[in-house]
C-alpha cells in the first residue's frame, strides 16, 4: 500500500441552487501534514470542509477520512475528526476555563480529568491569566486561541482550521501559527483553509489553490511557484527618467514583458521557465550588464522566486482568460 491519505475526496460536488459551491473537487492530502486549501471569498472553502467534518451531505463525488466515507460512515470519521469553524463554537458567557471544562466533560472525560486537560490547554496556548474572564471580553486573537484549545481536547486525527488568523494582528497570527505546528508534531493532520498566501507558504507542505469551487491549481509550495516562471526580476533605478529607455533595454535582454510600477524608479519583469533553469541567473546577470553599457544607474537588482501573490494572480488570470 502506498501512504495512507488521511483525506481523500473525488469529484466533490455541493449545490445551494444555483450555485455550485462545490463543483467537483479532487484532494488527496498526506497523513501528518498541514494540506493548505487556499482560495478567494466564496470559493468553497467552508462549504467542501464542512462536508469533510459531516456537517453537510454532498451532492456529488465522494469523500473519505482515514478510508471512512462522510456519508455512509459518519460516526467513523466524527470520531476522528475536528472542526474549528470561521464563525466559532465556545460560549460567549462561560469562561476560557469553563468552556474547556464542559467541553471535555460532554467528551467523556471525568471532572478531574477535563480540569487538567482545560489547565493544560490554557498553558499551552498562553490564556491562563483569562482563563477566568468570560469569553466575550476575550481579544480576537484570544478568542481564536481558545476555538483551537477547545477543538484539539481530545486530540484528534485531523483537524479542520477554517481561516484560522482572519482578521488577527501580526502577533497572534505568529501564536496560531505556532498552536498548529505543534499540533502537527502531536502527528494530527491540519487541512487549513486560508486567503493568505503567507500563512500557506508557511504552514502547509502541499497547497490546493481553489476558485469558484474547483482545484485550479495543486502542488508543493515550490511546484506551485515553479509553475508561474523562473523567477521575477525587480529593478529600481538611480533616476526616474531613465525609466523607459531602461524597460525597453530589460525586454530585449530578458526577452520578455517589463512591467512599470507605481513606484516611478521601479521595473519588474517575470522571467519564463523553469526555476531549476539555471539560465535565469544568467540571463538575469547579462540584463545588469546590458543596463550598465547603455549608461542607466541600477541602484537594486535581484531575481527572487515567485512570491505565492505572484503565483495566485497568475493562476487566477489564466482562468480569467479561459472563462
Ligand atoms: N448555506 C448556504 N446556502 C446557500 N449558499 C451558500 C451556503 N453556504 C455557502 N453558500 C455559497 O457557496 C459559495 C461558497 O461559499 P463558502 O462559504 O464555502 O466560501 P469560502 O471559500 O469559505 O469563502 P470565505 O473566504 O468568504 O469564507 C458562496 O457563493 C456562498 O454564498
Ligand atoms: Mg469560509
Amino acid at each position: 500500500m502506498s501512504t495512507e491519505l488521511a483525506i481523500e475526496t473525488t469529484g466533490l460536488v455541493k449545490v445551494f441552487g444555483e450555485n455550485r459551491a462545490v463543483d467537483g473537487i479532487d484532494l488527496a492530502v498526506p497523513t501528518g501534514t498541514v494540506y493548505g486549501v487556499l482560495g478567494p471569498n466564496g470559493a468553497g472553502k467552508t462549504t467542501a470542509v464542512r462536508m469533510l467534518a459531516t456537517l453537510l451531505r454532498p451532492d456529488g463525488g465522494t469523500a473519505r477520512v482515514f478510508g471512512k466515507d462522510v456519508v455512509k460512515d459518519a460516526d467513523a470519521v466524527r470520531s476522528r475528526v475536528s472542526l474549528t469553524g470561521q464563525y466559532a463554537s465556545v460560549d460567549e458567557d462561560l469562561t476560557g476555563s469553563e468552556n474547556l471544562i464542559l467541553l471535555g466533560r460532554l467528551l467523556g472525560h471525568s471532572k478531574p480529568a477535563a480540569r487538567d486537560r482545560a489547565d493544560q490547554l490554557l498553558d499551552g496556548f498562553g490564556l491562563s491569566d483569562a482563563a477566568g474572564r468570560q469569553v466575550k471580553n476575550y481579544s480576537g486573537g484570544m478568542r481564536r486561541r481558545i476555538d483551537i484549545a477547545a477543538s484539539i481536547l481530545n486530540t484528534p486525527d485531523v483537524l479542520f482550521l477554517d481561516e484560522p488568523t482572519t482578521g488577527l494582528d501580526p502577533r497572534s497570527r505568529n501564536q496560531v501559527w505556532d498552536i498548529v505546528r505543534a499540533v502537527v508534531a502531536h502527528g494530527t493532520t491540519v487541512l487549513l483553509t486560508t486567503q493568505y498566501l503567507d500563512e500557506a507558504d508557511q504552514l502547509a507542505s502541499r497547497i490546493a489553490v481553489i476558485d469558484h469551487g474547483r482545484v485550479i491549481a495543486e502542488g508543493t509550495k515550490g511546484e506551485l511557484k515553479a509553475s508561474v516562471g523562473a523567477g521575477t526580476v525587480h529593478v529600481r533605478l538611480r533616476e526616474a527618467g531613465q525609466r523607459a529607455e531602461a524597460q525597453k533595454v530589460l525586454a530585449l535582454a530578458l526577452n520578455t514583458d517589463v512591467q512599470t510600477e507605481a513606484d516611478p524608479v521601479a521595473l519588474t519583469a517575470r522571467m519564463e521557465g523553469q526555476s531549476s533553469d539555471r539560465g535565469a541567473a544568467e540571463q538575469a546577470g547579462r540584463a545588469l550588464a546590458e543596463l550598465a553599457r547603455c549608461g542607466i544607474t541600477v541602484d537594486n537588482f535581484s531575481l527572487g522566486q515567485p512570491s505565492l501573490d505572484e503565483v495566485f494572480l497568475a493562476l487566477t488570470d489564466k482562468k480569467g482568460v479561459a472563462a
